[in-house]
Order: C-alpha cells, then structure tokens, then sequence
C-alpha cells in the first residue's frame, strides 16, 4: 500500500473521526476532531469542572461547626475530594486546548454555567447528608455512564471520580442513618432536608428530554449514553427504596410504583424554578460566584509566588547544564 505524503484532507480526517466513534473507540487529544465536538466538550467538562469547584461551598459552610471531630474529619475530605475533582477536570479541559484562567474567568462572569443544585443553602447539619445521599446520589447516575465517554481524558478521569462519588454517598446515607436513630429534633431536621433538597436534586438531570437542546449530538457523539429523562427515572427507582429504610418521607404525593412498566412514578419538576436558577436567580447563586471570585483574587499571590518560583527553578536547571 502506497502512503500519501501530503497532509490528510478534512473529509479522510472526518471519516477516521466518526469511524472511531462509530467503533467505540476512544477520541485523543492528538486526534483531530470536529471543531464542534472540541467546544461541546470543552462546555461539558469546564461545567462539571466548575460544579465540583463551586460545590465545595454549600458543605463548606459546615466544616467550622461540624458536631464531632470524626464529623469534621469526615467532612473536610469529602470537601477535600471535590476540590480534587475540580481539578483533574480543568486539566482534562486543558488537553483540548481550553485555558484554565479563561474558564474561571468565565465562570465568574456568568458566562459558564455550574450544576444548578449548588444555588440552594444548607441550612442545617443534616444538609450534609441529604447532599452525600441525594446529590451525589444524582452525581452518580449522571456520571458513571460517562466513564464511557468517547473523549479519552474525561472518561478516565471520570472513573476515579465515581469511585470517590460512590463513598461520598455512603458517607451522606451513614450521617442520616446515624440522625434517624437519635432524638425527634434529629428526625426533623433529616425531613426537612429531605423536604428542600429532593425537588432541586431531580432538576439535577437538567429540562425534560423534549426541552434538551443538546442531547441528540451529545448522544451521536457518544459523550452522552443517556437521555436526561432516563438518568432522571434511574435515580428516583434508586431512592425510594432506600428513603424507606431510612425512614423519610419524600416530598412527592404522586410517587407510586408502576407494576406495568416497572418504574416509580412521579409528580411533575417545578421547570419555571430550575430555568430561573440556571439564569442565574436561584436563592444563593449572587453569593456563590462571589465568593468564588474574592477567592481567587486573594489567591492571586500564590499563583504568582509559584509561577516565580518555577521560573527560578527552571533558570537554576538551565544553568547546570
Ligand atoms: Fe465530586
Ligand atoms: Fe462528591
């Protein structure tokens, strides 16, 4: 067989591409892609970045008065963990081609979303478990079939991620288990977590299917395996029956199983409050990006003093050799 020398034109690149697809193998970041797979996901994995980073906040918020020094420890990695995520995640981003100062810059400009389940406030200690339980519970169905993703650094990153997900939710379900066997107080507050957070933790999975602008691509392109509705079922057949041995009662009168397809049914999602959270009017998204934005102002000497450094480093190599 006889190899051209010239470079490969769009058409043959636009073929190994959907080929490779089609194939399930997985996309490189040497590999040419279609201009518009690169910024789909650069939007995807910048969002779920973002989501990670900004979710640090709502459970943060509990570190200082955390009600034990196992609590603490406990929460602290959790937090901890989700800080990591963040940034294997800007380093996926990075391998396409994005520019992580750009995407926080966007971020705190208003002009990259984050999951809109982080715009709610905690307001009690049992917060923090209804989060580990429900919305990484959410995070999970959500993620695990994107460990699959057609684009190579996201779905192996996504693995490790889920694994750490996975003891996230644990942890959560193990503080409501611990809340449940307490006084009545306990009890109320595990409720009224349960109360604020299920409705918000089911607009996790984004607009109904027949509102999802970018579903069909996504699903061509085998970053997205699951339709938004489908994830969404999956997690409510999940929860219910593990809300039942938890002993609280989810905040939905419509909620019965259906013998003849073999799902929970369940009442309809509130969109009008999802779509005003996603434009930015939800009850803490002002403070959210606030904060986000006084703290990388604040850290902006330590990036200087390590991008000093490195230089000095690099300068003190260059002249051993
Ligand atoms: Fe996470
Ligand atoms: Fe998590």
């Amino acid at each position: 067989m006889t190899m051209s020398l010239d470079a490969p034109d769009e058409t043959m690149l636009q073929q190994h591409f959907d080929s490779t697809i089609a194939h399930e193998h997985r996309v490189e970041p040497r590999d040419w892609m279609p201009d518009g797979y690169r910024k789909t996901m650069i939007r995807q994995i910048a969002q779920h970045a973002h989501s990670e980073i900004i979710g640090m906040q709502p459970e943060g918020n509990w570190i200082t008065r955390a009600p034990s020094l196992r609590r603490k420890a406990v929460l602290l990695a959790k937090v901890q963990d989700e800080a990591g995520h963040g940034m294997y995640l800007y380093s996926a981003a990075e391998t396409l081609g994005a520019d992580r100062a750009d995407l926080t810059d966007k971020l705190v400009h208003g002009q990259q979303k984050y999951s809109s389940i982080f715009n709610y406030p905690t307001l009690s200690y049992a917060d923090v478990g209804v989060i580990g339980w429900l919305v990484d519970g959410a995070a999970i169905c959500n993620q695990v079939p994107l460990c699959r993703s057609s684009y190579g650094p996201y779905g192996r990153a996504m693995i490790r991620i889920c694994k750490e997900e996975s003891f996230h939710q644990r942890q959560g379900y193990e503080l409501l288990m611990t809340m449940m066997a307490g006084t009545d107080a306990q009890r109320a507050m595990v409720q009224g977590a349960v109360d604020r957070f299920w409705w918000p933790s089911l607009m996790m999975f984004g607009p109904p299917d027949d509102a999802s602008v970018n579903t069909e691509q996504s699903m061509a392109w085998g970053i997205k395996r699951h339709t938004n509705d489908e994830l969404r079922q999956r997690f409510v057949d999940m929860s219910v029956p593990q809300a039942e041995k938890l002993g609280v009662r989810l905040p939905d009168p419509e909620l019965a199983w259906n013998d003849a397809r073999q799902h929970y049914d369940f009442g309809s999602v509130d969109w009008d409050e999802l779509s005003a959270v996603i434009k930015g009017n939800g009850p803490c998204n002002a403070q959210r990006v606030a904060h986000r934005k006084a703290a990388h102002d604040e850290g902006a000497w330590v990036r200087d003093a390590a991008t000093a450094y490195a230089a000095k480093t690099s300068r003190r190599l260059e002249a051993k050799t």
